[in-house]
């Protein structure tokens, strides 16, 4: 019998500290459903106290997850561990993830505490997250440059408070393989307790050895790995979830133990963060790049065909590739629009939105004949903005480019229910629309991403836009999808100026 290892994903929380991608509850509670059906053991819901939308989405998702352990991140404080508390009362099952740093830099510049003040406040906050939970995961932020007598002291101590999963993060990505196995060795020979605790690791990729550190640390005891779908993390990004689950799988030769995660959600779950966050899948990443599978060279095809394992490790079925299927066209009907939505997990809240959206998604079978999962996906995101979040609305677009002509944009928008319209030029028509824009709404933001993606196959395919602005050092990012790209451009930077318009503030938890 293998052990298990606990599958704890933190695309909701760790992943939404990527630059610019914030998500909506109704997002987080579309991806978390997703994870739930993916058989996530623990989904990390988000920071309750950043916000007052950030407490409503872990709550939303604590509402809406039955299977999974729903956890909510706090610093090591009352307040945020209260805060958490109440957002994750309505879940089945419930975890309070508390941190506080603990190495030398983090406690002299930036905590500005001793290390007794440390251990102290680390088991005071243990004590208040018990009261809301039996599940309490205790964090030591920046262990990997922490020092071994200090981690095993402060967990000694917190072990006796009550928590039940004590979590090992290079927070920095400074880590090596056989450093990192090392240290957790070490902490389970050495910390009394070791064995009636979960050890857990979180692993950051500035180094590329987030998913290496992780198994490292496997090997010598964790029975917990961190990890973030595609990636998605602070800076470089976390240990992926989908290299790490299939990395055991694949070398259960190696590894002793089992995750219980349906592998064949993997690729649904990839594309479905991919499109709200925005953050495209790079092809040659593995497992869920769209080059994972493919094969090139005439040896490698040659060997393929002949005999699969001559060149496959893995099957492309058993990741979920292949689920990107045709599924309604121009003639499908309302029920079978609905059930599809419904499958992707995506609520439709009144009758009178769900023929909002099965006009607009006629519109769109008019224009493109087959339509995929994905193309639902973005068409219910543009959906899901509501009157109250969209300050800037694009009502028309007309474009002039032609071969030796300086391209131009005519742009008409709503800004606040008023409609106002401007030409302008640019060095080609994304630009001219985008110059045409800022002529409408001065917005005094700098443009620090554009992208742009094909949602399916053919030329057909809706092209989804990824702009990312900043002002004032808040970063958003907005996507737009159309078959005509320069209108999804459009529509991905009113979305991200809609983003900055909102005064929400939110506080970042490793801050
Ligand atoms: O990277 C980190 O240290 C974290 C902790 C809050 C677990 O994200
Ligand atoms: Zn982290």
């Amino acid at each position: 019998m293998k052990d298990q290892l606990i599958i704890f994903d933190t695309t909701l929380r760790d992943g939404e500290q990527s630059p610019g991608a914030s998500m909506t509850r109704d997002e987080k509670v579309r991806i978390a459903r997703q994870l739930e059906r993916m058989r996530v053991d623990v989904i990390e819901a988000g920071f309750a106290a950043a916000s007052n939308g950030d407490f409503e989405a872990v709550r939303s998702v604590a509402e809406a997850i039955k299977e999974s352990t729903v956890c909510s991140l706090a610093r090591a404080n009352e307040v945020d561990i209260r805060r958490s508390g109440e957002a994750i009362r309505p879940a089945a099952r419930s975890r309070i993830h508390t941190f506080i740093a603990t190495s030398p830099i983090h406690m002299e510049k930036k905590l500005r505490m001793s290390p007794e003040q440390v251990v102290e406040q680390a088991v005071k906050a243990v004590h208040w997250a018990r009261e809301y939970t039996d599940d309490v995961e205790f964090s030591a932020e920046d262990a990997g440059r922490s020092e071994l007598d200090f981690l095993c002291r402060i967990f000694e101590e917190v072990i006796k408070a009550g928590a039940t999963t004590l979590n090992v993060p290079d927070t920095v990505g400074y880590n090596v393989p056989e450093q990192y196995a090392a240290t957790l060795r070490q902490l389970i020979e050495r910390v009394p307790n070791s064995d009636k605790v979960v050890w857990s690791v979180h692993c950051h990729n500035d180094l590329g050895l987030a998913v290496a550190n992780s198994l490292a640390a496997v090997m010598s005891g964790a029975r917990q790995v961190e990890c973030t779908i595609n990636g998605l993390g602070e800076r470089a990004g976390n240990a992926s979830l989908e290299e790490i689950v299939m990395a055991v799988h694949t070398r259960g030769d190696v590894f002793p133990v089992e995750t219980r995660i349906d592998t064949t959600q993997i690729v649904p779950a990839s594309k479905l963060v991919s499109q709200v966050t925005g953050y495209t899948v790079q092809p040659n990443k593995a497992i869920v790049g769209a080059n994972a599978f493919a094969h090139e060279s005439g040896i490698h095809q040659d060997g393929v065909l002949k005999h699969r394992e001559t060149y496959e490790i893995m099957r492309a079925e058993d990741v979920g590739w292949g689920a990107n299927k045709l599924v309604l066209g121009k003639h499908s009907g309302r029920n079978a629009f609905r059930a599809r939505l419904q499958d992707l997990g995506i609520e439709i809240g009144s009758e009178e939105h769900l023929n909002v959206a099965f006009a607009r998604f006629k519109e769109l079978a008019d224009k493109k004949h087959e339509i995929f999962d994905e193309d639902l996906n973005a068409l219910m995101r543009d959906e899901s903005v509501t009157p109250e979040a969209e300050h800037f609305r694009l009502v028309a677009t007309r474009f002039h480019s032609e071969t030796g002509e300086t391209p131009q944009a005519e742009i008409t928008l709503t800004i606040g229910g008023r409609e106002e319209s401007t030409c302008a030029e640019g060095s080609g028509p994304v630009d001219a629309a985008f110059k045409a824009i800022e002529a409408i709404v001065d917005s005094g933001s700098e443009l620090l991403l554009f992208s742009v993606n094909a949602i399916t196959t053919g030329t057909d395919a809706q092209g989804e836009v990824t702009v990312r602005l900043s002002r004032d050092g808040r970063v958003m990012d907005g996507q737009g999808a159309d078959t005509d790209i320069i209108v999804a451009s459009a529509k991905a930077y009113l979305n991200a100026l809609n983003k900055l318009q909102s005064t929400a503030t939110r506080l970042n938890p490793q801050v």
